[in-house]
């Protein structure tokens, strides 16, 4: 029996007592939070029937989560497949009323992604149906129209080059006039990728971020090389692959990053025989006595 309007509730036979300013309490925000209720229901049933074609049905909550705790103002991801991670990580930006999701991808992938929905589209409804001609860009804005999504997701058509000098074009890395808080990183993860991601990106990161490197932690050369490089950076040694970086300044903030942050790497690792099934997480934090981002402490 439920009774909430006596304050009590009674549970196979016990009766618990109810402090009504918690019943209240919850009421309300089940009223003021409505709109995110239905919201995640529509993002659950992406998750579940896109999620497994690239193995992120599970990231996505998790990064979802994350973001809602420390609440990161930019936040990138490079690979956006059929957007998943990137619509719950702008759920997440827009309940928390701030920051930006930019994701970028050059839709190579896009087509034979499509292939693999033709059997589940019809659990989509007719809005979110996902066999779309129009490419990744409009499937990305209808999904976020969708989701109401669009004031808080930017997608940009871009390709990764392969060297940590231009890993992106000029025109392609504009994220706002901060740095970046979080960066998925979704489209490789053999050693040599890991290796430029980190020289381009590192002197982009705020002082406290996120990195993602999805799929690394299960390729054993990018698992022992991320190993290796995190425990250099955290004995200040500067990789020669840092040392190679053509642009002076960026060798410089390299420079600067090493000797004065603190990196943590955890490995994600599912317990699944799938190819996706893993994803390198390596915290930048600055070299501290307390805890990162500031926060209450008590
Ligand atoms: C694994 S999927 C991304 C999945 C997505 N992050 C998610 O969580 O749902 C990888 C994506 O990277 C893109 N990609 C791979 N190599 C790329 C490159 N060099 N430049 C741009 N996009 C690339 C592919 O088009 C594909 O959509």
């Amino acid at each position: 029996m439920h009774a909430v309007g006596n304050s009590s509730v009674r549970v196979a036979g016990d009766s618990i007592s109810l402090r009504e300013d918690i019943v209240w309490n919850e009421l309300a925000l089940q009223t003021t939070h409505g709109d995110s209720y239905t919201d995640l229901i529509r993002l659950f049933k992406i998750r579940e029937v896109l999620g497994p074609v690239f193995g992120s049905e599970d990231l996505c909550i998790l990064l979802y989560s994350l973001i809602r705790r420390e609440v990161p103002r930019t936040l990138v991801e490079l690979g956006t497949g059929l957007g998943v991670s990137a619509l719950w990580m702008a759920q997440a930006v827009k309940e928390n009323g701030v920051g930006h999701v930019y994701t970028l991808d050059d839709g190579r992938d896009f087509d034979q992604s499509l292939d693999c929905l033709a059997k589940v589209d019809e659990l989509l409804t007719p809005e979110l149906h996902p066999m779309t001609k129009g490419g990744i860009e409009e499937h990305l804005a209808r999904f976020s129209t969708a989701c109401g999504l669009t004031e808080h997701l930017t997608f940009r058509r871009a390709t990764f080059g392969d060297d940590g000098d231009d890993l992106l074009a000029p025109e392609s890395c504009y994220f706002g006039d901060g740095t970046i808080d979080l960066l998925l990183a979704d489209f490789a993860h053999d050693p040599e990728s890991i290796m430029n991601i980190l020289a381009f990106f590192l002197p982009r990161m705020s002082d406290c971020s996120s990195i993602f490197i999805d799929g690394a932690s299960t390729h054993l050369s990018s698992y022992l090389v991320l190993e290796r490089i995190v425990e250099q950076l955290n004995r200040s040694k500067m990789p020669a692959r840092f040392l190679e970086v053509k642009s002076k300044d960026q060798r410089w903030e390299l420079f600067q990053i090493v000797s004065q942050r603190t990196f943590r790497l955890i490995h994600l690792v599912e317990r699944r025989e799938r190819a996706q099934n893993s994803t390198a997480w390596i915290r930048i934090e600055p070299t501290d006595w307390k805890p990162h981002p500031p926060s209450k402490l008590h």
